[in-house]
């Protein structure tokens, strides 16, 4: 079950965070990868209270690829949101996400924002804040007038 409109989440209640992990569990099979063979995937729970997900998929031209994270951020962007509230990603060795990756979060997230990084057997898990992942950043805010 998708939960309800969530308008400010400081804490990811433990039913919201199990719904996002399975959500990138269930994404990260859509993955097309023949030429890396590294299936990620990815869940964001955004402003409207739903959880979009994403696979990375490739290209035999390989700059065309995109990254799951990116994939599922820019579905709920698309759908009208422009905040995003937790970010989950699974790979086979709970990897963390690139450095594009990390910018487009900055673009639609506060600091805060919880980054959870998944095995895909589940067995291991970790948790970041996205400021704790992109230190010292550039933002929106950097481009704000005087
Ligand atoms: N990949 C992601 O989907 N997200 C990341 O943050 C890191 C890398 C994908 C891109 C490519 O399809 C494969 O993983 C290997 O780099």
């Amino acid at each position: 079950m998708l939960p309800r409109k969530i308008s400010k989440m400081e804490t990811l209640t433990s039913e919201i965070r199990e719904t996002l992990i399975a959500t990138a569990q269930h994404y990260l099979k859509n993955s097309y990868s023949p030429y890396s063979n590294y299936p990620v995937g990815a869940a964001v729970l955004a402003e409207d209270g739903l959880i979009y997900g994403g696979a990375n998929i490739e290209n035999s031209a390989h700059p065309s690829g995109l990254c799951a994270e990116r994939v599922a951020i820019n579905t709920a962007i698309s759908e009208g949101n422009r905040k995003i509230l937790a970010v989950a990603v699974v790979t086979r060795n709970a990897g963390s996400p690139c450095g594009a990756c990390r910018q487009v979060m900055r673009e639609f997230a506060s600091l805060e924002m919880p980054v959870i990084l998944v095995s895909v057997d589940g067995n291991f898990e970790e948790q970041f804040s996205l400021g704790e992942l992109l230190p010292r950043s550039f933002g929106p805010d950097d481009l704000e007038r005087e």
